[in-house]
């Protein structure tokens, strides 16, 4: 079955990897995310925003996060897989979605004030333990768009908050905020894309070992943006986070990392490509079968050049 994040945050730390988080929308792209990990031997947490479950409907999706261990299995792999909603708004949906089956949660709380976020990701805890449901809150606001919530600037998260923050709310894992943010335009052009390494090295400190979560990680590859402009689409100054600036954040305390929209981009690359080449192609498995090879082709790099958790497994 559907494993929580517990045991996968405290392997990643004591060996110095993150665990991907990769989102999806579809069976393709789960099926993408699964075959990535599970060719790597890399434990994997796959997401779904509330806008994703509403998607697929609250009803299906743990079904297929089931399905993702049969097939991971299937393919002869033992990596524990997640089912995790993303930014979950509020307790209510949280609740929905650890009664139909999720292992793991957000409560993205970043959007209430210090007091608020406290006493709400504590209900969450308090809820979802009960289920052995694994909990992720949030202190900082990520630039961009962050589900409904739109922040204009960041708020780094403020490392005198952490420890105060964990004890009092009974998290199993941290999403803090040090530059990155989600989307595909994340620094505009001349921009130094740099994050504050420093925010994250004075929070460990704060809190040792604890898992921390990074949101907003996508690298934005050039080659899928020129793909997806080259095929009749028009996506412009798509500046994502440098490799460089997460491959040592993976070796410290950053437990988890998400990512949704490289998948998207390979995807979306994938199926405007055979569109471009072949007008009269509308066979799904024709252009859903190479866009899946492309994501899941990507996310096999991305986990070695990024997170380090190939052969945890
Ligand atoms: O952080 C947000 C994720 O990329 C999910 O986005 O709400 O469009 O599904 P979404
Ligand atoms: P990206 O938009 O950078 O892929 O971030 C995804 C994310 O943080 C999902 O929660
Ligand atoms: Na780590
Ligand atoms: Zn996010």
């Amino acid at each position: 079955g559907l494993s929580n994040t517990r045991e996968m945050f405290k392997k990643a730390n004591e060996e110095g990897y993150a665990v991907p988080a990769f989102n999806f929308n579809n069976m393709e792209q789960m099926q993408a995310i699964v075959e990535a990990c599970a060719e790597m031997g890399s434990p994997v947490i796959l997401q779904v925003s509330k806008g994703a479950s509403n998607y697929i409907g609250l009803e299906m999706v743990p079904f297929l996060g089931e399905a993702a261990v049969s097939y991971a299995r299937a393919k002869g792999s033992d990596i524990p897989v997640a089912l995790h909603l993303d930014h979950g708004p509020d307790l209510a949906t949280i609740k929905d979605c650890i009664d139909h089956g999720f292992s793991s949660v957000m409560i993205d709380g970043s959007h209430y004030d210090y007091e608020d976020n406290v006493k709400y990701t504590k209900e969450a805890v308090e809820y979802a333990h009960k289920f052995d449901v694994t909990v992720e809150g949030e202190l900082g606001v990520l630039a961009g768009i962050e589900d409904d919530v739109e922040a204009e600037e960041h708020v780094y998260t403020k490392p005198e908050e952490v420890e105060d923050f964990v004890s009092k709310t009974g998290v199993d894992s941290l999403a803090i905020a040090i530059g990155t943010s989600h989307g595909a335009h994340k620094f505009k052009p001349g921009d130094d894309p740099k994050l504050r390494l420093d925010v994250l090295a004075d929070v460990e400190k704060k809190i040792p070992g604890f898992p921390i979560v990074l949101h907003g990680s996508s690298a934005v590859p050039a080659k899928f943006v020129k793909m997806i402009n080259e095929n009749g689409g028009k996506i412009a100054d798509a500046i994502g986070i440098p490799n460089d600036q997460l491959r040592g954040a993976t070796k410290s305390a950053v437990a988890k990392i998400n990512v949704d929209t490289d998948g998207r981009l390979a995807f979306t690359a994938g199926i405007r490509k055979v569109f471009a080449e072949n007008p009269s192609e509308f066979d799904p498995r024709k252009y859903l079968g190479p866009a899946k090879k492309l994501m899941k082709d990507y996310y096999k790099e991305k986990i070695q050049d990024i997170f380090g958790s190939e052969g945890a497994y």
